[in-house]
C-alpha cells in the first residue's frame, strides 16, 4: 500500500512491538484492556495523510498493552517500547524527558496515559510521535500541566495564543492531547489539541484564526462538505490542534480540525460520500480513498458505521492536506444507524 516495498520489514516489526501483548492475542479472546484508541477497544487505528503536495504517509496510532495490564503497567510497557525504538531509530527523547514527570503518574485519570503514532513513508525510517493526556491528573489540573509543559519546551507564549482563540467557552473547550514529534528535524513539532463540545463552525473558524495565513473559510467549507453543515456538532466533539516548532516563539505554524465523522452519518457509505465531497473540493483523487479503505476492510460500506472514524483538515505553512482515520474493526463493527440525531453517539 502507498508504495511500500514488500520486503521492508520495519513497519511490521514496529507495529508488533507497539501493540505489545495485545498484538499476539487471538481476536477470538476479549480485549486485554479497554483501549480508547478505537471504539471497539482495538488498541490501534490506521490513518492515511494526503498532502496537497502529493506526499502520502500511512500512520498507526496505538497503545502498548502488556500481558498483565494496569495503569502503571501500561505506562511501563509504553516506555519500554519507546526506549527500544530510540535504540533502533534516530529518535530525540530530550523533549519527552523534559515533560514526562508532568504527564506520567502512577495513578492516571482519564482514558489513556501514553499513546504513540508510527508514521510510515516509503523509503524512510519510521518516525514516532507520542501523545500525553492533559486530563491525566484531573480536569482542573489540565491547564496548569499544559502551560508548564509548553514553558519547559521553550513555548511559553503558545499558551496565551491558544487560550485566546480556542478556549473561549468554559468547560465546553478543553485540552485533550499534548503531543511531541520524536524526530530531530527542524520541523519537529509540539502539538496541542483542544476538544470543543457542541461546537458550531464559528468556534473552530475562530480557533483556525490563530494561525497566520490560514483562511478560516476553508474550515467552514470542510465542515459543510464532510460534516454535512455548520453544526452544532453535539456528538463526539470537534477537535482543534496547533503545531509549534521551537524557532517560532509560540506562534503556531499549523491548524488542524478533526471531525469524528462516524457520529454524524448513518453508515460508512454516507461517510465515504462526504469525504469524497471534500476530496473533490480539495483536488484529491477519489481512487486513493477507496484504495485505503480496501486495504483495511472488504465489508460493504453500508453494513456498519465507524470504519471511517475521523477526517481531518490540516492548514498552514508546514503543509496543507487531509487525513482519513480508519478503524481496524478487529473486535466489532458498529451497526448502521437509521436516523442521525443531533446528539447521535455510539
Ligand atoms: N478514539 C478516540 C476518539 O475518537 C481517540 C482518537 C483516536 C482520536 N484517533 C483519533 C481523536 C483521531 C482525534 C483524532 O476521540
Amino acid at each position: 500500500m502507498a508504495g511500500f516495498p514488500a520486503d521492508d520489514g520495519d513497519p511490521v516489526d514496529v507495529l508488533r512491538e507497539l501493540l505489545g501483548a495485545a498484538g499476539a492475542r487471538p481476536l477470538t479472546e476479549p480485549p486485554l484492556w479497554p483501549s480508547d484508541v478505537a471504539d471497539d477497544a482495538t488498541p490501534v487505528e490506521f490513518s492515511v495523510a494526503f498532502d496537497e503536495s502529493g506526499d502520502r504517509a500511512v500512520r498507526i496510532l496505538g497503545e502498548t498493552i502488556p500481558q498483565n495490564p494496569g495503569h502503571a503497567a501500561n505506562i511501563h510497557a509504553a516506555k519500554r517500547f519507546l526506549t527500544h525504538m530510540a535504540q533502533r531509530f534516530d529518535l530525540r527523547l530530550d523533549r519527552f524527558q523534559a515533560v514526562e514527570d508532568l504527564f506520567l503518574t502512577e495513578r492516571p485519570q482519564g482514558k489513556f496515559a501514553l499513546w504513540f503514532s508510527v508514521i510510515l513513508r516509503p523509503g524512510r525510517a519510521p518516525a514516532l510521535k507520542v501523545y500525553f493526556n492533559p486530563q491525566v491528573r484531573g480536569e482542573h489540573a489540565a491547564p496548569g500541566l499544559v502551560a508548564e509543559g509548553l514553558r519547559r519546551l521553550g513555548l511559553s507564549d503558545a499558551y496565551e495564543t491558544v487560550t485566546e482563540h480556542a478556549l473561549l467557552r468554559g468547560a465546553a473547550d478543553r485540552f485533550s492531547f499534548f503531543a511531541l514529534d520524536l524526530d530531530d528535524g527542524p520541523l519537529s513539532r509540539v502539538k496541542l489539541y483542544i476538544s470543543h463540545d457542541s461546537a458550531e463552525s464559528g468556534t473552530v473558524e475562530r480557533a483556525a484564526g490563530a494561525v497566520a495565513g490560514v483562511n478560516p473559510l476553508l474550515v467552514r467549507e470542510f465542515l459543510t462538505a464532510a460534516g454535512g453543515g455548520t453544526g452544532p456538532y453535539a456528538g463526539r466533539p470537534l477537535i482543534s490542534s496547533y503545531s509549534f516548532v521551537e524557532a517560532d516563539a509560540g506562534r503556531p505554524g499549523n491548524y488542524s480540525l478533526y471531525l469524528p465523522i462516524r457520529d454524524y452519518v448513518p453508515d460508512d457509505a454516507a461517510a465515504r460520500e462526504r469525504v469524497l465531497a471534500h476530496f473533490a473540493r480539495a483536488g484529491l483523487p477519489a481512487a486513493e480513498l477507496d484504495r485505503a479503505i480496501a486495504a483495511v476492510t472488504d465489508r460493504p460500506m453500508a453494513a456498519g458505521v465507524g470504519l471511517i472514524a475521523h477526517v481531518s483538515l490540516r492548514l498552514g505553512r508546514f503543509g496543507t492536506g487531509t487525513t482519513v482515520y480508519l478503524s481496524s474493526e478487529a473486535y466489532a463493527v458498529a451497526a448502521p444507524r437509521t436516523r442521525v440525531g443531533a446528539a447521535a453517539s455510539l
